[in-house]
């Protein structure tokens, strides 16, 4: 009995001086720290607690990227025929728009529609792609709207340029090849118009997406009776 109440004593002393020489700046023991720590999965990393294994989701069905904005035709037949007849380009035809549409019809396009259009690009040339058709084929008489919808979706041996490219972009190409097309079948050159700011707002694209206000902040700004405050941020920082 007594060795016993010693005993006791002893190993409560024990663990009073293991209790008091602890260092106060140390962070000390955690039971089931689960309860504390949260786990910070790694981004892409493989976590058996995910569906499917992945830590990576991919966004809800119908999420719309930031700047981008849904296209309305669907790739089908009737979706192409409707577009070529109703889809018009919503950029004002500026000098500036043009320039900027042919440095990308270069960059994306003329290795196999050529630089004037008539389809004879180098890849055609050395006849690595067939069937380029030239941009007035009478066949198939493009247009605005079936150009767009080309470059969206591709068309058989043409592949999409949606990902490479952003809205305004591809509109941008598409005043250049509509230029291409006049200018083969002998049209005289279409004139410049002049671009005004609601026309500039019209199109958000990818590259913009950056400067757009938040949500938040655009309502308040749509509060303001002009607008004119969001209007001018957006063309100072697109030059
Ligand atoms: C890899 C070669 C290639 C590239 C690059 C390419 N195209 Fe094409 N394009 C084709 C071929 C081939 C066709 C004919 C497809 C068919 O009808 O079978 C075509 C067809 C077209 C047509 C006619 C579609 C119609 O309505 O019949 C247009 C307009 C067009 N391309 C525009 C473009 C534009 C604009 C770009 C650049 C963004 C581009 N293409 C890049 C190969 C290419």
């Amino acid at each position: 009995m007594r060795s016993l109440f010693h005993k006791t004593i002893g190993f409560c002393l024990l663990g009073f001086a293991v209790v008091s020489c602890h260092d106060k700046e140390d962070p000390n023991y955690q039971y089931m720290p689960d309860m504390y720590e949260p786990v910070g999965y790694e981004a892409y990393g493989e976590y058996d607690v995910f569906e499917n294994g992945q830590e990576a989701k991919l966004p809800v069905e119908g999420t719309v990227p930031r700047g981008w904005m849904p296209y309305d035709y669907e790739n089908t037949p009737e979706g192409s025929a409707e577009a070529k007849a109703n889809l018009k380009n919503p950029l004002p035809y500026t000098q500036d728009n043009l320039v900027e549409g042919k440095s990308l019809y270069t960059i994306y396009c003329a290795v196999c529609h050529g630089d004037k259009g008539d389809g004879k690009g180098i890849l055609a040339e050395r006849e690595k792609i067939l069937g380029i058709p030239s941009y007035d084929d009478a066949g198939r008489a493009i247009t605005e709207g079936s150009v767009y919808h080309v470059m969206y979706f591709g068309i058989n041996n043409m592949g999409s340029y949606a990902a490479q490219t952003t809205i305004k972009e591809r509109w941008q190409i598409d005043h250049y090849v509509m230029s291409l097309k006049d200018k083969l079948e002998g049209k005289p050159e279409r004139e410049y118009e002049e671009e005004t700011e609601e026309q500039t707002q019209l199109l958000p694209s990818r590259a913009d997406a950056e400067v757009t206000p938040d949500a938040g902040e655009e309502e308040s700004m749509q509060d303001n009776e002009n607008g004119q405050e969001t209007a001018n941020n957006q063309t100072e920082t697109q030059e």
